[in-house]
């Protein structure tokens, strides 16, 4: 068990003395504590991302998807992507290993890890997600606080101190994603894993006959044509990520694709909600048991690497 056992209000010992947590004892809500906090500065990108995590706009449906069955299938891909990412670190740690779930948002991942006995840190810049991720944590009965608000581009933890990192659907809200993945590799063990998702920009059209159709007459590529465009929440190009982190000096682990659909025509759903997310699943299981890959790869609406630091 880590020195910050799980009883009682505790300091994390391995954060920076410039950290949060250099005098503040994480029980309760104190890392909202304005003094303890890292944060970006609010430029105007980082105040649109925070506006749109906010109790206002997208925190409670952030938090509520989580905890009762949906039928929003892009909801219920991000729950399967929530389950993919327990079960990555479950098998890439043992007990006691440091895990960081960057952009934890209303931590059901860290709840999750917690309750199966590995030690988690959530960080995240939104107070609206962080109050929910706490009112989360403290349902399950976890009294000392594993959240911290911070700045995913300048992270305050020593080097080499997580075991496993997630960063699920972050760096689509950041202007450059680079330096979160440089942040990443410093803050990895030797040997320790990350898993990295985010929305990938050909699902859009894939899914859309009437757009592949109109391109091809056009003589369009099949791309969605938001690829060039740099906005918070904006889907990103699974091949580009992938080379991204790379040249950061990881090494690839492996590929999962989540989410086929929901089938549009022309940008607008066809199909209710539970009849898409039963055609997915099963087209997942049918490619899978096929052992296609490439459906995956293309047309699935998260993307997910998984990647290793090299010891
Ligand atoms: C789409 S949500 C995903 C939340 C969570 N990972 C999940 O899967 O439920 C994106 C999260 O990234 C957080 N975020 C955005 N910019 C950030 C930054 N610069 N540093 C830390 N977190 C950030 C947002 O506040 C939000 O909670």
């Amino acid at each position: 068990m880590p020195e910050w056992g799980h009883q009682g209000p505790v300091a994390l010992p391995s954060f920076d003395g410039a950290s949060a947590s250099s005098d503040s004892r994480l029980n309760g809500c104190s890392y909202l504590n304005e003094q303890i906090l890292l944060v970006a500065p609010e430029t105007g990108w980082q105040a649109q991302v925070d506006q749109r995590f906010s109790e206002d706009q997208v925190a409670p449906k952030w938090t509520a998807m989580y905890a009762e069955q949906t039928n929003a299938p892009d909801e219920h891909f991000f729950r399967l992507r929530r389950d993919h990412a327990l079960e990555f670190v479950l098998k890439h740690t043992v007990e006691g290993d440091l895990v960081l779930d960057l952009g934890c948002g209303a931590a059901p991942v860290v709840a999750g890890l917690l309750a199966r006995g590995r030690w988690c840190i959530g960080v995240d810049h939104s107070l609206a997600m962080l109050r929910n991720g706490s009112r989360r944590l403290r349902a399950q009965g976890i009294i000392e606080d594993h959240l911290v608000r911070g700045d995913s581009v300048a992270l305050p933890f020593r080097d080499q101190t997580f075991t496993s990192v997630l960063c699920l659907g972050v760096i689509s809200y950041l202007k450059d994603y680079t330096r979160l993945i440089e942040e990443v590799a410093r803050v990895l063990k030797p040997g320790g894993t990350l898993m990295l998702t985010f929305r990938n920009m050909h699902r859009p059209v894939l899914s859309d006959p009437w757009e592949i159709l109109a391109r091809f007459v056009r003589g369009q590529p099949l791309r969605d044509g938001r690829e060039n465009g740099n906005w918070p929440g904006r889907f990103l190009d699974p091949g580009r990520v992938d080379r991204d982190v790379l040249e950061a000096g990881l090494v690839p682990l492996g590929f999962k694709g989540i989410g086929y659909g929901p089938l549009t025509v022309r940008g607008k759903e066809v199909l209710s909600g539970p009849v898409s997310i039963r055609l997915s699943d099963g087209l997942s299981s049918l490619f899978g048991r096929l052992g296609l890959g490439w459906p995956e790869h293309w047309m699935t609406d998260v993307s997910i690497w998984m990647y290793r630091k090299p010891s």
